[in-house]
């Protein structure tokens, strides 16, 4: 445990096991340099704590990295909840409004919104308890909604990046694009990238997202890897971007919303090696934090906020021409300028 606490950078852990259903709360905060920390709640079973830790660690740093790029003030946390079992509803219900109370006695120290296994519904409940600390609630009880749009969008501007730094042309018409993980990013992700005339194919665990799409190619989840495309959308889960992956991919660049992508940070250099341009993650997929918090807390309309998020576009087009001068990795040259940022602000 020491090892697992010492080997991190951030600020604090904050750890409680919720005796009703046996789940283990921790919330990660990054840092609160930039801004009080900000980050969604990811609710899921985990083999062991240590891993639930790691995993709070890792996407609270990825909160940091994000609303540092954005020049946004806001600070890095994440809350993960560890599941031991299935609970029913009404152990649900309880669990995050014991969770909310325990958001409000930090009294600002962490705010919260939804991530993987937590929906716009679920921050309602969590909020009943601890409002002013969650984003992201349904409008019907006052919040912006769901992030997914947002974070699809932001994506999209990135994927324009890479067109003007690789094909000399920001229109992605006729580029082809796999999209892994068809959900609340991957949905919108594919509207903005058919209206622009992208040749779209899709792949999920969920085999009935292609009856959702009959007019795209659908690609089985065992074959996603090795499926030529210019730009390869990881839109599912982190942590793909491996020794095994790297080597099957046929892609020109990989873009996309997933938190965590790299396996480890040598797999930037592997994925350089192999002539692939990596959009780090944390740069791609600020989207839905911005806009909702955006919205909700600096009142942004929609309009501003969208404005906002296209700024992952020029975010970049810094990051892939620092790379190139300084003949660095992507992920090494996107770390450096967020060190950069915050070094400015002691
Ligand atoms: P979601 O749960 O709505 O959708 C994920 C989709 O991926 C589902 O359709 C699921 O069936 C599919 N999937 C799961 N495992 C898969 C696999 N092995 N291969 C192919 N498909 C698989 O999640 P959401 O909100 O769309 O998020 C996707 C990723 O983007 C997550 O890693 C999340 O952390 C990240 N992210 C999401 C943000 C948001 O605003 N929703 C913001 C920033 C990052
Ligand atoms: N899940 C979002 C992310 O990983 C976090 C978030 C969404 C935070 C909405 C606040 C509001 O970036």
């Amino acid at each position: 445990m020491k090892e697992i606490l010492t080997a991190w950078d951030g600020e604090a852990v904050l750890i409680r096991h919720d005796a009703q259903t046996g789940a283990v709360i921790i919330i990660g905060i990054h840092s609160s340099k930039f801004g009080p920390a900000t980050g969604g709640t990811r609710l899921m079973k985990y083999n062991t704590v240590e891993d639930a830790i790691q995993d709070a660690q890792k996407l609270s740093s990825g909160m940091t990295y994000k609303f540092a790029l954005a020049d946004f003030p806001r600070g890095g946390g994440k809350a993960v909840i560890a599941l031991s079992r299935v609970l029913l509803p009404e152990e649900r219900h309880g669990l995050l409004m014991r969770y909310g109370s325990w958001i409000r006695q930090l009294n600002g120290y962490y705010y919260t919104g939804p991530d993987v296994g937590t929906t716009p519904e679920d921050m309602d409940v969590i909020a009943t308890t601890g409002d002013p600390y969650v984003f992201s609630r349904t409008p019907a009880n006052g919040g912006a909604g769901g992030s997914g749009e947002a974070t699809g969008y932001g994506t999209y501007c990135g994927m324009k990046a890479v067109g003007a730094h690789l094909f000399g042309t920001r229109t992605l018409a006729g580029k082809k694009i796999l999209v892994q993980g068809i959900g609340s990013v991957g949905r919108p992700l594919l509207g903005y990238l058919k209206s622009e005339g992208a040749e779209i194919l899709i792949s999920d665990v969920d085999e009935r997202v292609a009856n959702d799409y009959p007019e795209y190619v659908f690609v089985t989840p065992a074959r996603v890897y090795q499926t030529p495309c210019d730009i390869f959308s990881p839109c599912a889960l982190g942590g793909i971007l491996n020794a095994d992956t790297i080597p099957q991919l046929r892609c020109k660049a990989v873009v996309g919303a997933a938190n965590n992508q790299l396996g480890t940070e040598a797999d930037a250099d592997f994925l350089a090696r192999q002539n692939i341009l990596y959009a780090p993650d944390f740069a791609c997929n600020i989207g839905g934090a911005l806009a909702i918090t955006g919205m909700e807390a600096m009142g942004w309309s929609k309009q501003v906020a969208f404005e906002q998020v296209s700024r992952v576009e020029q975010t970049l087009t810094t990051i892939f021409t620092l790379a190139d001068e300084q003949r660095i990795n992507t992920h090494v040259a996107a770390r450096n300028l967020v060190r950069e940022k915050l070094n400015r602000i002691q």
